[in-house]
């Protein structure tokens, strides 16, 4: 795998595996025979080059346009992503996380300053909530989706909390009425994360057009992936998208002149735009791949004891099949055993938000059973829609060889 150049990232990504030259896991078990084969958690070579010539056109259509910010291909393509989601408004941003945290300034009802999310998402929505000056406040998670519902949330809901975030965890589309229902009922607005969940859902009701704001990354790994940063809002509501165009923009009304506050400088560049371009008509597809590669996991897992390990299942077109999650009650032993086979796999997320030292003063007064079981629990197998079919092939054996 190349190595990525990633710029202002400095910690390890979690999603991202440790990665030698060539894929090659760095953390291998010590006394055990590897396998012939390996399966890393992503190869964005593969995608980069099949993509190649239309990238390098893209690429060429903005220099020689002479726009590197909000020119035509970032126009074209927050109305092309608008159209996809069957939205009003697409609002590109430089990142997943610059996109929750405007998205939270945006919808904050006058007075409040809290925001409830779950503690089993990455921490992105807490990163995002504690920069946009508000506290984080966690609600657990329903032990089938992995998500908040309207149940797990109302127990935490009082006068201070203004909106939700809830994440379509793992590219599932997590069912939202009842919890829309709760948070009108409130006057709280609701905030789908739709980083790893870009196409979830059915015509009429995609994943990002049902709560005020939906959010997006494209971080290279994602469903959509730019070559680089970057990210969107998308929104029903043309007022909320008229505030976030002068939130990414330093609070500008009119040039100069800052009519809004908490305004910062969060754009998605022309070049970004343009490849975002070659790749959304893809998505689909590439969607689809993603669930077939999982249903050919979960038959693997057929016979293994669920305990030992079972294939969270992607079989609906709700779902991205953004990562193949797995369970199991005693997952380092697990993993160990397909790294044995040469199986390379991650976990995510391992630490609920409010256990990270960052986040530690938001800790929860009740314990969260559901999403600490995640944390301990679950974790992912190789996934990108360009494994080739030996290495799924591997993978299945080597799940497999787990019953
Ligand atoms: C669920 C979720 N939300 C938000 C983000 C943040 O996106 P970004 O890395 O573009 O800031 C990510 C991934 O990185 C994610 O998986």
């Amino acid at each position: 795998m190349r190595s990525e150049g990633y710029g202002r990232r400095h910690a390890p990504d979690p999603q991202r595996p440790a990665l030698g030259r060539r894929g090659r896991h760095l953390h291998r078990p010590i006394g055990v025979v590897m396998a012939d084969i390996e399966v890393s958690m992503n190869d964005l070579s593969r995608g980069m080059q099949h993509d190649r010539d239309a990238l390098i056109r893209a690429a060429t259509l903005v220099i020689d346009s002479g726009y590197a910010i909000h020119g035509a291909q970032h126009a074209a393509f927050e109305r092309e992503l608008a159209d996809y989601l069957e939205v009003s408004d697409a609002v590109g941003v430089a990142s997943g996380t610059d996109a929750l945290e405007l998205a939270i300034k945006a919808v904050m009802p006058d007075g409040r300053d809290v925001v409830v999310t779950a503690g089993n998402a990455g921490a992105y929505t807490s990163t995002a909530t504690v920069r946009a000056g508000y506290t984080p406040r966690y609600a657990d998670v329903d032990p089938d989706s992995l998500c908040l519902t309207a149940a797990t949330v109302a127990p935490v809901l009082d006068a201070r909390v203004g909106v939700v975030v809830v994440t379509h965890l793992y590219g599932r589309m997590t069912d939202l009425s009842e919890l829309r229902s709760l948070c009108d009922a409130s006057g709280t607005a609701l905030i789908e994360d739709c980083a790893q969940a870009i196409g979830a859902g059915t015509p009429g009701r995609r994943a990002g057009s049902v709560g005020h704001a939906g959010t997006l990354s494209f971080y290279p790994t994602k469903n959509l992936g730019a070559i680089g940063d970057g990210g969107a809002v998308v929104t029903t509501s043309p007022e909320i998208a008229a505030r976030l165009r002068q939130l990414r923009q330093y609070g500008w009304g009119s040039k100069y002149n800052a009519t809004i506050s908490g305004g910062v400088n969060s754009r998605l560049d022309e070049m970004q735009a343009a490849f975002l371009r070659v790749r959304l008509p893809q998505v689909d597809g590439l969607n689809a791949r993603r669930r077939e590669i999982i249903a050919r996991y979960a038959a693997a897992a057929a016979n293994v004891d669920p305990d030992v390990m079972s294939v969270l299942t992607a079989l609906d077109d709700g779902h991205t099949g953004h990562l193949a999650a797995a369970r199991s009650t005693d997952r380092e032993a697990v993993r160990a055993r397909l790294r044995a086979h040469g199986v390379a796999s991650d976990v995510h997320f391992p630490i609920p938000d409010w256990e990270q030292p960052a986040f530690a003063e938001y800790a929860p007064s009740t314990p969260l059973p559901e999403t600490v079981r995640a944390c301990s629990q679950v974790f992912s197998l190789p996934l990108f829609p360009e494994l080739r079919e030996d290495e799924i092939a591997a993978v299945c054996d080597a799940i497999r060889s787990l019953a």
